[in-house]
């Protein structure tokens, strides 16, 4: 209470009255350091007993450190009898610590004592480490063995179709001469199958007997027959000039056998532009040829005709096949697989593009002329691959897929 009084005293009047309060220490609660644990009394007057440096304390503290490092079952275990047995806390470590305050005839002879004593068990727990750890990484081996001979489980893997992967080669192609791919229903509308690419209303091509028409009769609608009404759409969407690919199925009222399927590939081209001729058709075929069959391929083109151009030709590659066994300038094998001895390849149609399949598409005549071709994909890849029977390519045996794998 004096502190009180006296400290009012001194104080500025705006805060004497706070110190009307007695200024008392108060008492803080002893807390244990959580609810289980007591405090524990810190006595100054209780200092550690100085160890006994007997040859009976001692040889009972050897005694317990061997036993305890015999019966360690693993390097952690082990670990701690090294604490507490030779660690800074252990009755050999103090007995070491003390021999400096023994008595100086007693201190050779503790030394000694102390010494080999600690260095016993040293090298036993040494030799204990080493076995453990021996052990424990056999263990470790034994539990990490994988058994190769055990049979798996793993799935057979699939592989891209030769056609897709054939597909994306030839769309390869001409995405690297600057063109651009474009691509249409295969439920086409009668006009742009036929009417729009000039097809008189007699073509043949539009009897029911190759075509396969949409129910109900007068609906107007087909599976188109060909990738060339694509021709017609990308000049509506995308106006002159144009330099497109069209791959897509086709489909046709055939039946299925070594040669035909009902369904297949083209792949159609298209070049307007204002002063293209047949030389740029054939220059291109040409690049066409030497990217899907290798060496350097020739087009050859014959007289032919096709409503939507004018002139029309049909479209022969040099056999790659002998031209790589002959050379160019030699005649091809008359025993070829792949031409037939005749030295030359059907590749498919082409032509200049008909005017009126331009105006059909809005596309003036007077100011664009292009070129298109058309490409059956099948072909290719039987000729390409040796594959002697069309229906392999449409059973969808993964085994086929596999033999020619995703690069073919
Ligand atoms: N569409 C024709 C067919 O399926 C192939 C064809 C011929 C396409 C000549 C063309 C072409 O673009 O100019 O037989």
């Amino acid at each position: 209470m004096r502190c009180v009084a006296h400290r009012r005293d001194g104080a500025p009047e705006a805060v004497r009255g706070l110190l009307e309060w007695p200024v008392v220490p108060v008492p803080r609660p002893v807390r244990p350091l959580c609810p289980r644990t007591k405090a524990i009394p810190v006595s100054e007057s209780s200092p550690t007993p100085a160890p006994v440096i007997d040859e009976a304390t001692i040889g009972a503290a050897v005694d317990a450190a061997l036993a305890a490092i015999a019966a360690a079952a693993s390097t952690d275990e082990l670990k701690q009898v090294r604490i507490q047995h030779v660690g800074d806390a252990s009755v050999l470590s103090s007995a070491n610590r003390a021999i400096k305050d023994l008595p100086k005839d007693q201190k050779a002879a503790a030394g000694k004592l102390v010494g080999q004593s600690k260095g016993r068990v040293q090298k036993e727990l040494a030799a204990r480490q080493q076995q453990l750890a021996a052990a424990e990484e056999e263990a470790a081996l034994a539990a990490e063995t994988v058994d190769v001979t055990l049979p798996t489980d793993l799935r057979p893997r699939g592989a891209s179709h030769p056609l897709t992967v054939l597909q994306d080669r030839i769309n390869d192609f001409f995405v690297g001469i600057g063109w651009e791919i474009a691509e249409g229903p295969e439920i086409e509308s009668e006009w742009l199958n036929f009417d729009a690419l000039n097809a008189d209303a007699e073509h043949p091509s539009r009897s029911m007997q190759d075509t396969l028409y949409l129910a109900p009769e007068d609906s107007g609608m087909l599976l188109r027959t060909q990738t060339s009404p694509v021709q017609i759409r990308a000049m509506l969407e995308r106006g002159a000039p144009l330099y497109v690919a069209c791959p897509g199925t086709v489909y046709r009222a055939d039946e299925i056998d070594a040669t035909h399927s009902p369904m297949f590939h083209q792949v159609e081209g298209l070049a307007i532009g204002k002063d293209l001729t047949m030389a740029n058709l054939v220059g291109t075929l040409d690049a066409f040829a030497a990217h899907i069959f290798g060496g350097a391929p020739i087009t050859r083109l014959r007289p032919n005709h096709f409503p939507f151009t004018e002139p029309s030709a049909e479209m022969d590659f040099r056999c790659f096949r002998c031209e790589a066994r002959e050379g160019l300038d030699h005649d091809a094998d008359p025993n070829c697989r792949v031409c037939g001895g005749t030295g030359w390849i059907e590749m498919g149609g082409c032509g200049m593009v008909h005017p009126n399949v331009l105006r059909a598409a809005g596309v003036d005549p007077e100011e664009y002329q292009g070129f298109a071709f058309g490409l059956g994909i099948e072909r290719i890849l039987m000729l390409r691959n040796g594959v002697a029977d069309m229906r392999d390519i449409v059973e969808g045996d993964v085994r086929f897929s596999q033999h020619y794998g995703t690069e073919i």
